[in-house]
């Protein structure tokens, strides 16, 4: 597919305004790769008809979104961040509180949830009183959390063979989470910049490898968002590659050897 320019400032303008999603002309390769999928699946004849009906149809938006989103994850992925969060972190959150809330914003397709759980039954004590709950705007990546079921690639890309043995039950080529782990997590399909959102009450907020696609407003209003979401103290981990400018009146950056995570500052801000 070749986009014109016209067709793709649509196309990246519908994406902005409905994701906080921003692709630079330089990644137009982007939807001329992953729209014809989409236009099949839909039986569009041409994409002149596609694009009418995009600039009204919501639910061909949300089509549109699950083709559009990168839902690039992994299991435990960065290793030592989930190595910080069992020795220190979720045991500091459990000796202060008698029930720990936890978020997997923009999870993808659920793998850092999961590894949340399974972390978290690693832990001696206290872990009864944790819940993880997982988001994402792509509901075609939410359904698959959902089924807690992966492919052998996606599950040998980021555990060891114990820990498959361990947490999945495998059947041929694929491996489902066993029921321990899967039900300490519940998904849902959240807009992370517009839908309305828990206030005050996450202790630990994971939201990673999401802010690298939106421009600088999304970022700083993402960051208002995560910080008024947060409760009192509440601890925020973002990706490894990530940084926070555009957050930094929101969060206090601490260290931990060479991993970073960052604490809620001061009180509330007015939302979005
Ligand atoms: C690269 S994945 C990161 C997954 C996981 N956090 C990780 O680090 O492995 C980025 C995810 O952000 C989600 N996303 C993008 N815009 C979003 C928004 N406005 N609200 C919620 N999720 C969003 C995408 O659907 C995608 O699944």
């Amino acid at each position: 597919m070749n986009l014109s320019t016209a067709q793709f400032s649509l196309i990246r303008d519908i994406l902005h305004e409905k994701s906080g999603i921003l692709i630079s002309p330089d990644k137009q390769y982007l939807p001329e790769q992953r729209l014809p999928h989409l236009l099949r699946e839909r039986n569009y004849q041409s994409l002149t008809s596609f694009l009418d009906d995009l600039k009204k149809c919501t639910d061909l938006q949300d089509d549109f979104i699950n083709h559009m989103t990168t839902n690039e994850t992994s299991f435990f992925r960065d290793r030592p961040i989930f190595n910080l969060l069992k020795t220190h972190l979720i045991p500091q959150l459990c000796a202060q509180k008698e029930h720990v809330r936890i978020w997997s914003a923009a999870t993808a397709t659920g793998q850092e949830a999961y590894s949340l759980a399974m972390t978290i039954s690693e832990l001696t004590a206290g872990h009864k009183n944790i819940s993880i709950w997982g988001s994402d705007i792509s509901s075609r990546a939410i359904e698959v959390a959902r089924t807690g079921v992966y492919s052998a690639f996606e599950v040998r890309r980021g555990t060891t063979q114990e820990e498959r043995t361990h947490y999945f039950t495998a059947h041929g080529n694929t491996y489902s989470v066993k029921a321990p782990y899967k039900s300490m997590v519940q998904f849902s399909v959240e807009n992370i910049l517009t839908d309305s959102l828990p206030h005050g009450t996450i202790d630990l907020l994971l939201c990673r490898n999401v802010a690298i696609y939106f421009d600088r407003p999304s970022q700083e209003v993402l960051y208002q968002r995560l910080h008024n979401a947060l409760s009192e103290s509440g601890i925020l981990i973002i990706g490894g590659t990530e940084s926070i400018r555009s957050g930094e009146k929101y969060f206090q950056r601490n260290k931990w050897g060479s991993l970073l995570y960052y604490t809620k500052k001061g009180g509330d801000t007015p939302s979005r």
